[in-house]
């Protein structure tokens, strides 16, 4: 099985911005593992969590506009991705990516592909809907911070509901409500939705607080939500 790994911000650093060694050191054994076992995630994709925030928090307040925004949310997201480089080793891609040719590149090599992020108006949730699709894989997990994609915002509303199905078009109503600035497109944005609604990626969404739920996605377990088509 090819496998596409996108791998949240708030997983990896805390609200302080600290990183989460730990963890990272968890999911760099479950990748090594899947490697063993013939599983290959060809990409793993970073997100720019707390440093991302704190930078185009200050950006804005200096009255940059919002692609500048965008960019140094990129830079986080990359820097991100660079420590898993550490944690992979020699198994990894020694740099990242800036481009979907470049990453298409890294991947032939054999080498586990870390990247952050891409190009502005969008997040890293689309940069791994469009390295998906690029690198034509069977699967796409995306590990964040809840259970899976819920009715409502989980940490806003006790009534929201956890789904283990949902369609791209139900995705889309439940983005419409946050808005589409830098360091802030939730869940799923415009154009991660776009990507996988004409590819048909089969696309988990899966807690990574317990990085081991990659192992269960691949053994069949049904846990998180699956976006259908
Ligand atoms: P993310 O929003 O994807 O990271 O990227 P995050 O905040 O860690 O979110 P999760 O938890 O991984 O989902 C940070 C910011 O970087 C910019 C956007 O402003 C985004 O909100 N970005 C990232 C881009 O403009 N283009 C990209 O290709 C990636």
């Amino acid at each position: 099985m090819r496998v596409v790994l996108k791998i949240g911000g708030s997983l990896i650093q805390d609200e302080k911005g600290n990183i989460r060694v730990e963890r990272l050191a968890e999911y760099a054994k479950v990748i090594l593992k899947l490697r063993k076992e013939n599983t290959e995630v060809l990409c793993i994709i970073v997100g720019g969590g707390k440093t991302a925030r704190k930078y185009i928090e200050a950006a804005r307040k200096l009255k940059a506009v919002e692609s500048l925004c965008d960019e140094i949310g990129i830079r986080a997201a990359q820097l991100n991705a660079q420590i898993m480089i550490g944690a992979l080793n020699k198994e990894a891609y020694p740099t990242i990516p800036e481009t979907l040719q470049e990453v298409a590149k890294a991947a032939a090599t054999g080498k586990i592909v870390l990247v952050g992020g891409l190009q502005p108006g969008q997040s890293t949730n689309a940069v791994a809907a469009l390295i998906a699709e690029r690198l034509n894989v069977d699967i796409l997990i995306n590990a964040t911070d809840v259970e899976g994609v819920y009715t409502k915002d989980p940490k806003k509303d006790p009534g929201a509901k956890k789904l283990s199905k949902i369609t791209v078009n139900e995705l889309q109503e439940i983005i419409n409500e946050t808005g589409f600035f830098a360091g802030k497109y939730k869940l799923f944005d415009p154009v991660a939705l776009k990507i996988l609604e004409r590819s048909k990626i089969p696309t988990w969404i899966i807690n990574g607080e317990d990085p081991k739920n990659v192992l269960r996605i691949i053994a069949g377990e049904k846990i998180g939500t699956l976006i259908v088509y």
